[in-house]
């Protein structure tokens, strides 16, 4: 948890702003739905942005990285196998050419 107060000017990025406009998802989002990650998706917001700082700072993230960085996120569904694993494939996307960046939302 960050107060905003702590933020001062700095861009300020929230869940709903993180994909590149509402038709195309984020890496790490298409990495969640890939996966299947989410559960009940109480956690997931937190979830979500905090592996996007990650994977934006470190294109290849180990077990540890990732550790790291999710670590004060906690997930009462227990997905942390699943959010390791996505977290990786989002840093492929990310990284890879041959992926997109972006996938359209699926709808329903
Ligand atoms: S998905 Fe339920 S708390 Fe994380």
């Amino acid at each position: 948890m960050m107060p905003v107060s702590t933020v001062g000017r700095m861009k300020i990025t929230t869940i709903e702003g993180l994909a590149a406009d509402a038709k195309k998802l984020h890496p790490v989002q298409q990495a969640w739905c890939e996966l299947d990650v989410a559960q009940c998706g109480y956690c997931q917001s937190g979830q979500i942005m905090s592996a996007a700082a990650l994977v934006a700072g470190n294109p290849a993230p180990t077990d540890a990285d990732i550790d790291a960085a999710m670590d004060g996120n906690l997930c009462r569904c227990g997905t942390y196998p699943r959010i390791r694993a996505a977290v990786k494939r989002a840093a492929e996307i990310a990284r890879t050419a041959k992926a997109p960046a972006v996938v359209a939302v699926p709808k329903g």
